[in-house]
Formats: C-alpha cells, structure tokens, sequence
C-alpha cells in the first residue's frame, strides 16, 4: 500500500486529492496547522477522520516537517500548503514569501535528508506567467514567467528550487502548473465561489447586490476533482518534470456573472457594483493555458465543463442557503 503525505490536506485541493488517493489504495497523511477554531479548519475533511491520518505542523517550521516525514516515510508527497490568495499577497507580501517560497525549501531540505526515494509534487501556479501571453494566445511551459503579485513571484521561486533540487540531487520532483481550479469547496473569497453565494443570496432576497473588483480579466477555469487526478498522474510518470494543467477555455469574470445570474433568472447588470477595495495594486488579465501535453502523454481529461462546474456550486449554494 502506497503512502501519501498531503500538506494543505485541509484546503481545496487536499480534500479532493485525500478523497481520490483513498479510493485508489493509497494510506494518506496530512499536516494541518493549529486554528483557534478547530471546527473550521477540518470541515473539508470530516467525512474522512477515520480513514486519514493528520499532524499537526508548518512548512515554515522545518522541524515539524523532519518529524512527520521520518514517522510517516511517504512514497509520495504534494505539496499543496500555500497562502494562496493573489489580492491578501499585497497585503502580507513577506509572509507569503515565507510560506510559499521559503516552506517549499523547508520542504526539499527534509525531503533530500529523510525521504529522497520518495516522489514530490509542488502546487505551482499559472500566476508565475502574469502577462506573458505566447502570440497564439496560451500559456505553456516555454512560456516566460513575469509574475505581477507577490503570491506569483513566491510560487516562480519554489518553482525553481524543485527544478533546481531535482537536477541537483537527482530527486523524483516535479511542477504542476496548475490554472485556476474551482469547486463548491472553494474558498468564498475567490471570484467563482464569491459570485455564486452571492447571486445565490440576491434570488432568495437575503442581499441587494454584489460588489467585485475587475470584471474585465479572464481566466481557465477548471474543477479541483479533475486537477488532483492530473497531480497523481504527473507524480506516477517514470520521469520527474514539469506539467501544465488548464482547460484550454477562458471567459471573463464578466461571462462568469451573466452565466451564474442567468441560471438564477436575474440580470447581472443590476446587481453587481464595483468596489475599488478589489482591485488590486497590479491585475493579471489574460489566462488560458496549453494542456496538451498531459492529455497526450499521461492521458488526463477532466470531467468537467465550465458550465457543470458552476451549476454544482449553484445547487449547493441553493440547498445550503434557505
Ligand atoms: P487552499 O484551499 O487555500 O488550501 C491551502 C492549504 O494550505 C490549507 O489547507 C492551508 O491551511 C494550508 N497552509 C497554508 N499555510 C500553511 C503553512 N504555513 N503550513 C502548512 N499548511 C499551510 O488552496 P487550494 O485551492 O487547495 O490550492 C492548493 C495549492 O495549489 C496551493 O499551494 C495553491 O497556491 C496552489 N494552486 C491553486 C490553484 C487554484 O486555482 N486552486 C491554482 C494553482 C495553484 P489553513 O486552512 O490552516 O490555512
Ligand atoms: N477574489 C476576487 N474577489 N477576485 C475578483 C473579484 C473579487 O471580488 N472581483 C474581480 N476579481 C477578479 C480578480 O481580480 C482576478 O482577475 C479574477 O477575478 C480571479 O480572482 P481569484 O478567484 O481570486 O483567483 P486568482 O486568479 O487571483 O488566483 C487563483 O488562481 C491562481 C492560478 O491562476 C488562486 O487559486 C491562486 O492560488 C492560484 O494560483
């Protein structure tokens, strides 16, 4: 039986890779940091507390992670533990580099020591690019990374240090560059999530309107259950690298209001006001990513559309929201 160490088990992505490592055999771990408020730190994962296995750690202590690595000795390890917000990076912009950049070195450093016949895999971010847009108008892996936020400049050097570790101590580590993956899991904050609560909230006449920041920027948007499946794939291919995964579509934040408020029968134009507060200092505008290698060579293909991505998160939001 394969064994799995998954830092961030409690986000998005760790709930669903949890999920699906489990149903394919594997023994999985995770580390969580401590909250004040434990419930709200494990609601992703109640249904799984008898069937993994959490710690309690940090990636910015290195010493946690000696410890759960030597316990757990994992044939694999993702990580996905961030502070993965673009718009809170300008506002804790050293934190985040200490999280995200840092914690990742912390990470390879333990790993190279303790586990190096073990496989990684690091959540990178098609933030790295910002708004380098090849002249077909993808992102690729050839593509030149300029990111535009502190959370884009922290992921291109954790970014480098897997491919530096990998090349350096012939370590079994690669990159998913991942483009935006969404879920009814995601956080509220982020714009998909953000739009559906609150379109949900105006139907049933809880709140007036809605106020977002910039509507004109696009984005791949895809489903956190189809990009775990693509991590597991990129860390079981023989040779270590990096991988794109997006699903080649965009729409702007704008199509994703008329798409949502439309299925709720209201007009988005009357609802949604912008609010400077969500701009931020410098916009990445343009993401639509080449994943055409994953689906050729490693056979990846989500399940999921734009559209039944989203109507998932509506039916939620409309059984939750009474
Ligand atoms: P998420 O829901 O915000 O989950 C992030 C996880 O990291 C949470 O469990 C969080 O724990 C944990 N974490 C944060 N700081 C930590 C630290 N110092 N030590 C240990 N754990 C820590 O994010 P997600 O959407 O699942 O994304 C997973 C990863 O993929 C992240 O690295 C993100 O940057 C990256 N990524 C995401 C996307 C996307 O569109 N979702 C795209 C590309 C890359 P708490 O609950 O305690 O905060
Ligand atoms: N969050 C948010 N809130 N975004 C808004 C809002 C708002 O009120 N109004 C407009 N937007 C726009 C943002 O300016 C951005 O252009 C777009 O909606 C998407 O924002 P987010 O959903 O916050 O995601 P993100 O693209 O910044 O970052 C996500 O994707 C990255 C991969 O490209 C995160 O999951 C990152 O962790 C991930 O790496």
């Amino acid at each position: 039986m394969k064994k799995a160490l998954i830092t961030g088990i409690n986000g998005q992505d760790g709930s669903y890779l949890s999920e699906y490592l489990l149903s394919i055999g594997y023994e999985v771990y995770g580390m969580i940091r401590r909250q004040s408020v434990s419930e709200n730190q494990s609601y992703r994962i109640q249904n799984l507390n008898q069937k993994i296995k959490t710690f309690y750690g940090d990636i910015t202590d290195k010493k946690s992670i000696d410890n759960i690595l030597s316990e757990v000795n994992p044939n694999e390890i993702y990580n996905l533990a961030a502070m993965s917000h673009v718009r809170v990076s300008f506002e804790v912009p050293s934190f985040t580099i200490n999280v995200n950049s840092l914690g990742v070195l912390n990470l390879l450093e333990a790993y190279k020591d303790i586990c190096p016949e073990a496989r990684f895999y690091q959540a990178s971010s098609s933030e790295m690019f910002g708004n380098s847009i090849d002249s077909d108008g993808f992102q690729r892996l050839t593509t030149p990374m300029n990111p535009t936020s502190p959370y884009g400049c922290s992921k291109v050097l954790a970014y480098n240090l897997v491919n530096h570790y990998r090349n350096a101590y012939d370590l079994h580590a690669s990159n998913g560059i991942l483009f935006n993956h969404e879920s009814p899991r995601r956080g509220t904050n982020f714009v998909t999530n953000k739009v559906v609560k609150g379109a949900v909230e105006i139907k049933k006449g809880l709140k007036k309107n809605l106020e977002l920041g910039n509507l004109d920027s696009s984005r791949d948007w895809g489903h956190s259950y189809d990009y775990v499946r693509a991590m597991h794939l990129i860390l079981n291919n023989k040779q270590p690298r990096n991988w794109i995964v997006a699903t080649g579509e965009n729409r702007t934040v704008r199509e994703l209001c008329a798409y949502v408020f439309d299925r709720l029968e209201l007009n988005y134009e009357n609802y949604i006001i912008q609010n400077k507060k969500f701009i931020r200092p410098e916009e990445l505008k343009y993401l639509k990513g080449d994943a055409s290698e994953i689906k050729e060579k490693l056979g990846w293909q989500p399940e999921y559309t734009f559209n039944t991505m989203i109507d998932e998160m509506i039916d939620l939001w409309m059984r939750k929201i009474s």
